[in-house]
């Protein structure tokens, strides 16, 4: 089936800024493409569907996503192989997280048609910003705001949906220490922790920077009422290798539900190694880098897919992970990456093909 774009007006740039941009010398998200999409909710229906030249847009300083942050976004990649074709990776599951983020912030939901057409045919414009080089990728950034005017405190009656694309490159972030959190909280069980909405990253700022300070370069969260399970990363799902047993937590209305995180069990999973979801404390994780059982520890997300964390701090006291030739972290990004590239079959049907226009 091709795209409809007969909902969606197209005005291209007369300039493009692909020259000024030093593909082998990306800052993750500082670069953005020639076009974006945007889309309005008004009168109780998603209209005004576009692509035009990438730019500032103008919103009126009482806007509600300034004031009441009703704000989401999500985070994708997609990948060109060397004949020219563009592929997504799971991109449904980012539509249906977007929308459960989108209900549980009183937003309204965005439609599946739009969300494909409108993100397909902006690949296909700045189709030449997506590299084949190893490691490139483009990440597309969905997101919607409040624009309605107003200060009260309530929904608003007007939105704007936007993609917005910018090319990245495999993500090192160096060596990965982070911080077990026993005194702050991303989230709290009734709250917002499972929706990618803005304030869920404004509110571990000042945590992560307090951390940062203290030479940690993530907090590992873990659930506000006793800080003894441990959840989540800044930006990523966790796991924990113990002994031959890859345990990561199970998610919840305060655990963002990671596709990468989905992936990795399931690739774990066919591989044969055993994967446990289930609550996982600090103080299992603590014995067991006593006695030497606590084998790995890894994020996982869109980002970086998989980051190795060499060593953590819980109540003071830090703790490394041995250096392991042959890690499930590097086996398991291997595989994800390989399918993601079109190096290998996808078993799982995880590739999504984008159509041309
Ligand atoms: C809080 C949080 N947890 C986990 C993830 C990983 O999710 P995914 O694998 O879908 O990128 C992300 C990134 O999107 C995140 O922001």
């Amino acid at each position: 089936m091709g795209i409809n774009n007969q909902n969606i007006t197209i005005t291209k740039s007369t300039t493009t800024k692909i020259n000024e941009v030093d593909f082998n010398n990306l800052s993750f998200g500082e670069n953005f493409t020639d076009h974006m999409f945007e889309c309005d909710y008004i009168d109780g229906k998603w209209t005004n569907a576009q692509v035009r030249p990438y730019g500032p847009i103008s919103l009126d300083p009482s806007a509600k996503v300034f004031h009441y942050g009703q704000a989401i976004f999500e985070g994708m990649k997609a990948y060109k192989s060397v004949d020219g074709a563009v592929w997504l990776f799971r991109p449904e599951e980012n539509l249906i997280r977007l929308n459960k983020s989108a209900i549980r912030l009183a937003i309204p939901e965005f439609p599946k048609d739009l969300f494909f057409d409108g993100m397909e045919i902006l690949l296909n414009i700045d189709k030449e910003w997506i590299q084949t080089s190893e490691g490139s990728s483009m990440y597309i950034r969905p997101f919607i705001i409040a624009t309605e005017e107003g200060v009260s405190a309530s929904p608003a009656k007007r939105y704007k949906f936007m993609f917005i694309l910018s090319p990245a490159q495999s993500y090192y972030s160096g060596e990965v220490k982070v911080l077990f959190a026993d005194k702050y909280s991303r989230s709290a069980s009734g709250g917002v922790g499972f929706a990618k909405c803005a304030g869920n990253y404004a509110g571990q700022f000042y945590p992560t920077k307090l951390a940062n300070d203290a030479g940690y370069q993530q907090v590992v969260w873990t659930d506000s009422s006793t800080h003894e399970n441990l959840e989540e990363a800044g930006t990523m799902n966790v796991f924990f290798r113990i002994g031959d047993t890859l345990i990561t937590a199970p998610t919840s209305d305060r655990i963002l539900d990671g596709i990468t995180r989905k992936s990795v069990i399931a690739i774990a999973e066919k591989e044969g190694y055993k994967v446990e979801v289930r609550d996982i404390s600090v103080y299992e994780v603590e014995d067991a880098a006593k006695n030497g059982t606590l084998l790995e520890m890894f994020g996982a997300g869109t980002a970086a897919v998989i980051n190795p964390i060499v060593s953590f701090n819980f109540k003071g006291n830090d703790y490394n992970l041995p250096k392991l030739e042959d890690s499930y972290a590097s086996s398991i990004k291997k595989k994800i990456t390989d399918i993601q590239t079109g190096k290998v079959e996808d078993p799982f049907g995880w590739k999504y093909a984008v159509r041309s226009i």
